[in-house]
């Protein structure tokens, strides 16, 4: 079959065709999650595979990190996700010759990802290399409405006479996995993860339950079945301490199928027993069981409906980036919608990747999504934060600083980054956090968070910058020697996005105490406390360089040399893997969005000039070896009026992972830069801002689009915004009037649609990339 590849389509991820080799990248588009459980796009008959995962969120085994030379304050641990028993294989012998995609042909063979029923179906005609033909379709999902519960539901059928089938529906533990570290002691750690505990089997129901050895979290997997089958079969089932295997043997006539549904149930747990998870997941199965094939089907698009009904974006004019951007929202609804209190990893669940940790990814590119469509995730997410606040005001303590430290990444709340000027010294991560609490409480005024965790959360951040940074003798406050979102510039004095989130961070810190002023006390917030937050709040360094009238990303940063961009072959990229930190750090080479960045989020601190010409500026020295990048400079593209950049930076977001960009999607596929894809059509063509929690819009789209419109949620009321070439409209949905703005005209939205006029763009100048650096133009 020549036709291979993705189909596009408004409402599908479809792949036409067999290849092989295309396996890794599917398995990770293909992935299906709830937040909770994750399991790749792997072929139910187990192989061919590229790489295999079934994923629990917050489960993992511990490691030691290893340094070549070791300094105070480096974490010795790390935490890498773990492969769990795996549930999805249900291998097939067709007249004794295995179902093996490798051998035989395939004249028929298709699989789609369906946004709105929420599962992967698949259709494959298989013809055997002795010429036996069977038609197999299946369709799997994960459930939204039944956390620890996921579904198979598998058929096949004799093409050509009556066929002797034998199915075997497997548990697999300890699954062999390519090994993905040089490290022979990581590698120790993380070969046959899963320690077994127990395994029973009756009826058609199994379940093994095994625990990790250093980390010492518990789990147990299970799975049940409904069969149809003809007359005459055989059934069977057994187990072994790594596997448990329910076997059918049957005849199938010509006309009839055999049809099997699994039916899959995980639990894990740092404190409860191995009876207690086995006892869970039999619970979860029996429900399911209950429940039944359809009405999990009919749940799961009940669910998915709500989904599009709040947070759906449109874009007509451009198919294939309308395909991209409801996968990308798809997709991180996948990872964050029941995550509850854990965190939601840079991969989501769909690949081990970043060895399954979440980073400042979470609160600055996902919750934004989140926190406007499904605030209920949003809050989860940043209760899994406040749940690891002793965790990191321990860190705090061990790195002499008050407050709370978040780790630059983990799983568990500590912290696992074994590179210190680009993980620890990235404390910028504790005003992202913030940044993003304001921005729920803002949204959705949940009170009951606020007392519980807000606060607290405001307060612990904001402690830390009082004790990081310093007035100096001029009364400037200063933060030095930290790393912003740029990594190719590591340890500097005052990074305008750190200290401009910290700034906040402090308003936030000390105005949340003034509206809560016993919860301040039992913080041991007195006034004495936030005046100095809000001293150090106004006095803060925001270093300019007024030579060439651009801020300085941080002291110093446009003094420095600048990269020798034509003399860097595109081989070469990502830099970080071909040259040496050192002259990346002394250097003018921006990895991602950093300045750009804190336009955005803080843009209240920006004139309009400013942003033009901070924008050409740092444009020519960003070279995107990050994909938080691309997002971030489609939204300053749109709003500095470069509209044609902002819509190729919107698609490199989008494609990052249909079109592999970094060539790593096998590993999972890259959450930010698909939650940044919203962020590009809501905070960019929309022009959506939340400064102070004031919601305004500045709607401008190019011309390729005819049409652009998305849905959000604010203070419980449903909003929609249409934007055309002239005009936008706003209409409430649902709920009570909003205050909103439109080019800085404020607006009360009530029952009628409101139409306003959209000016032309600022005249701009042109702006240069990087050479070899600038985004993809599609046809
Ligand atoms: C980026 C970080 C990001 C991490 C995980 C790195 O390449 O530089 O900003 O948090 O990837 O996505």
């Amino acid at each position: 079959m020549d036709d291979k590849g993705y189909e596009i389509s408004p409402w599908q991820l479809k792949w036409r065709g067999l290849d092989l080799e295309a396996l890794h990248a599917t398995e990770s588009t293909f992935a299906l999650s709830n937040g909770h459980i994750g399991i790749r796009g792997t072929f139910e008959e187990g192989e061919p595979r590229g790489l295999p995962g079934t994923y629990l969120n917050g489960f993992y085994e511990q490691r030691p990190l290893p340094y070549a030379e070791a300094g105070y304050g480096y974490p010795e641990d790390g935490q890498t996700v773990v492969n769990v028993t795996d549930g999805s294989i249900i291998r097939l012998l067709v007249e004794d010759e295995p179902m093996d995609m490798r051998y035989g042909s395939a004249p028929a063979h298709e699989r789609v990802l369906d946004f709105r029923s929420g599962t992967l179906r698949r259709t494959t005609e298989w013809t055997s290399p002795t010429g036996r033909r069977v038609r197999i379709h299946s369709e799997r999902l994960v459930s939204f409405t039944s956390r620890a519960v996921a579904a198979i539901h598998y058929e096949v059928e004799p093409l050509d006479g009556d066929i002797e089938l034998v199915l075997q529906s497997d548990l697999l533990a300890n699954e062999q996995i390519p090994t993905r570290t040089d490290d022979p002691r990581v590698a120790a750690a993380l070969d046959r993860p899963l320690v077994p505990d127990f395994a029973a089997a009756h009826d058609y129901r199994a379940v093994l339950a095994h625990h990790t050895r250093a980390s010492g979290l518990r789990m147990a997997a299970g799975m049940d079945h409904e069969i149809e089958y003809p007359a005459n079969g055989r059934c069977s089932i057994e187990t072994e301490e790594d596997l448990a295997r329910l076997t059918v043997a049957v005849d199938v006539p010509q006309g009839e199928r055999l049809k099997v549904t699994k039916y899959l149930a995980y639990g894990w747990s740092a404190r409860r027993s191995t009876p207690a998870l086995r006892g869970q997941v039999e619970g979860a199965l029996a429900g399911a069981l209950e429940t039944g094939w359809e009405t999990l089907l009919k749940r799961q698009r009940e669910y998915l409906d709500i989904f599009w009904a709040t947070a759906d974006v449109e874009i007509d004019g451009d198919a294939e980036l309308q395909q991209a951007v409801r996968f990308a929202l798809f997709h991180v609804l996948q990872a964050g919608a029941r995550g509850e209190s854990r965190a939601i990893p840079a991969k989501g669940l769909t690949g081990p990747g970043y060895d399954g940790h979440a980073f400042w990814d979470t609160e600055t590119f996902v919750l934004p999504l989140l926190t406007y469509t499904v605030p209920d995730s949003a809050r989860d997410a940043l209760r899994w934060r406040h749940s690891t606040l002793d965790k990191a005001k321990n860190r705090a303590v061990q790195l002499g600083q008050a407050g709370a430290v978040f780790p630059w990444r983990s799983i568990n709340g500590e912290e696992c980054s074994g590179y210190w000027p680009a993980g620890t010294a990235a404390f910028h991560v504790g005003a992202d956090v913030a940044a993003a609490t304001s921005r729920y409480l803002a949204a959705t005024g949940d009170e009951e968070f606020e007392a519980e965790c807000g606060v607290e959360l405001l307060v612990e951040t904001a402690r830390l910058w009082t004790s990081l940074g310093h007035h100096n003798a001029q009364g400037e406050f200063r933060i030095d020697g930290v790393t912003g979102p740029d990594e190719y510039t590591a340890v500097a004095d005052n990074n305008v996005f750190t200290n401009l989130m910290a700034q906040k961070n402090l308003h936030d810190a000390a105005a949340a105490c003034e509206r809560r002023p016993g919860l301040a006390r039992e913080l041991g917030v007195d006034d004495e406390e936030s005046a100095l937050w809000r001293d150090a709040a106004e006095h803060m360094r925001i270093p300019f360089d007024d030579a060439l009238g651009v801020h300085q990303q941080s002291d110093a940063f446009t003094h420095h040399a600048e990269w020798d961009f034509e003399g860097t072959p595109p081989e070469h990229y990502p830099l970080l893997l071909n040259y040496p930190y050192f002259d990346l750090y002394r250097k003018q080479v921006v990895k991602q969005a950093d300045l750009v960045l804190a336009m955005y989020l803080r843009g209240d601190a920006f004139t309009d000039e400013q942003k033009i010409a901070n924008f050409a500026y740092y444009e020519a020295l960003t070279v995107r070896d990050s994909s938080l990048s691309a997002c971030v400079q489609s939204v300053m593209a749109a709003e500095v009026g470069q509209l044609q950049l902002a819509y190729d930076y919107l698609a490199e977001a989008a494609l990052t992972d249909l079109h592999d960009l970094h060539s790593n999607v096998e590993n999972g596929l890259h959450i930010a830069s698909l939650a940044g894809t919203w962020m590009a059509c809501v905070a960019g063509f929309g022009g959506m801002r939340d400064h102070d929690g004031d919601i305004s819009f500045a709607p401008r789209i190019p011309p390729q689009l005819v049409n652009l419109s998305f849905r959000m949620t604010v203070r419980g009321s449903q909003i929609h915004v249409d934007i055309r070439a002239k005009t936008a409209t706003y209409r409430l949905l649902s709920g009570e009037p909003v205050e909103l703005a439109h080019h800085g005209n404020p607006f009360t939205l009530d029952t009628f649609p409101v139409t306003r006029p959209i000016p032309d763009p600022p005249n701009t100048t042109p702006v240069r990339q990087p050479y070899g650096r600038a985004p993809v133009r599609r046809g």
